[in-house]
């Protein structure tokens, strides 16, 4: 296909997107798809959404990029918004999930060696994914991510998820930040304890380090609260989002409390960061996400789809180990190899998308309506009927 022109570094399904409308997306060929990957977990008001549509042709009319040595009615709007929402104090923009994580380890060893000169030792934690930029990936504690890329950042200390006394273990006056994400993703949909959160915030404070939490792929309303920390009621130092934020055009950011504003003038940049495109766009998108109405619809349809796969789990013990996850970011794990599965749901148009080696990850667009949750159960339980 198009091989001969990309450095070919994604293992691609054989599907050329066409277009997309709402929760689904329609290949070159004209044939329509149910599609509960949603640009993996960054369409949350799914494809082309009327208000999504009319926020980008205007301000397409209106200004798409200026320098981030002007103001701008859009990026000061958004941060304001984001501000408001989360209690915290500042916020940096930035393109993707990886430059918010770039940004938030810079504030952590700029916070830590304020302190100390030693105090740059990050815990990160064992299947996390935090992006594949350097510094990124080297807190992304999975060996096929980080191999062949060198010696990456030293100062790393890889502890077991939910396990506190592991990161008590491993928890000195040298550790500027630990990084957690809420609900892992890539590595599997594994969902951190609320205990286990707690005892990360209590450990931060104790030896003066950041506590970092990652919610580029469980933050912007997937878990039915908008931040991801809101659902376990652990605020964060710093909050890294991306994906949803911009329900589609690249925005990444990191959200500081006051403990974590050190950065200062000339201390990090980036020229397409918070342009009032994307701004503009993830404005109008977050004003319908970060809405408790809406939240409220996520939760109901959570509930709905749990206790549709939860029966399905029951009935076909042989194929599921386990289902697991919060809100519209839910993973069944399989005995069976999930890519055979997703390739029979393929056939079934409907696309899905794994995360680690053997889940299944559900993370749709938030707006997906009941009768189209209906259509991926039916499909499932067709699947596994004749398996
Ligand atoms: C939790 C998490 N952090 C960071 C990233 C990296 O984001 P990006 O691909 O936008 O650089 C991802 C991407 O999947 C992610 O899921």
């Amino acid at each position: 296909m198009y091989n001969d022109y990309l450095i070919n570094t994604y293992n691609r399904m054989d599907f050329i997107a066409e277009s997309g409308n709402g929760c689904w997306l329609t290949d070159v060929n004209g044939n329509t798809y149910l599609d509960l990957v949603a640009g993996v977990a960054v369409n949350s008001l799914g494809h082309s959404h009327p208000a999504v549509v009319k926020s980008i042709q205007a301000q397409a009319e209106k200004m798409i990029h200026v320098s981030n040595i002007f103001w701008t009615k859009e990026q000061g709007e958004l941060a304001k918004k984001l501000v408001e929402l989360s209690n915290h104090q500042g916020v940096f923009f930035c393109n993707s999930g990886s430059e918010a994580v770039e940004g938030a380890i810079k504030t952590a060893i700029k916070y830590g060696t304020s302190k100390k000169a030693e105090k740059e030792k990050i815990i990160c934690f064992n299947n996390s994914f935090h992006g594949r930029t350097i510094g990124a990936l080297s807190i992304t504690a999975q060996e096929k991510y980080q191999q062949p890329f060198g010696s990456l950042l030293k100062k790393v200390k890889i502890c077991h998820f939910n396990d506190l006394e592991d990161v008590k273990a491993n928890m000195d006056e040298d550790v500027c930040a630990i990084i957690v994400e809420p609900v892992q993703g890539e590595g599997g949909i594994q969902v951190a304890t609320t205990a286990f959160l707690e005892g990360l915030k209590m450990l931060c404070e104790e030896n003066d380090s950041l506590l970092i939490f990652d919610e580029i792929q469980c933050g912007a309303g997937r878990l039915g609260t908008f931040f991801a920390y809101e659902k376990y009621g652990v605020e964060p130092d710093i909050i890294c989002m991306a994906k949803g934020l911009g329900g589609g055009v690249p925005i990444g950011a990191f959200i500081v409390n006051e403990k974590a504003n050190v950065l200062i003038k000339g201390d990090h940049g980036s020229t397409f960061g918070g342009n009032p495109f994307v701004c503009a766009v993830s404005k109008t998108v977050i004003d319908i996400t970060g809405s408790p109405d809406f939240l409220e619809t996520v939760n109901e349809k959570s509930a709905y789809l749990k206790e549709a796969l939860f029966k399905i789990e029951k009935k076909y013990p042989q194929f599921i180990t386990e289902v697991r996850g919060e809100g519209l970011m839910l993973g069944i794990e399989m005995k069976v190899p999930v890519k055979e599965v997703i390739q029979e749901a393929y056939k079934n148009k409907v696309l899905l998308i794994s995360a680690g080696s053997n889940v299944i990850r559900i993370v749709p667009p938030l707006t997906i309506e009941y009768k189209e949750m209906d259509v991926f159960i039916d499909t499932f339980n067709q699947i596994l009927e004749t398996f």
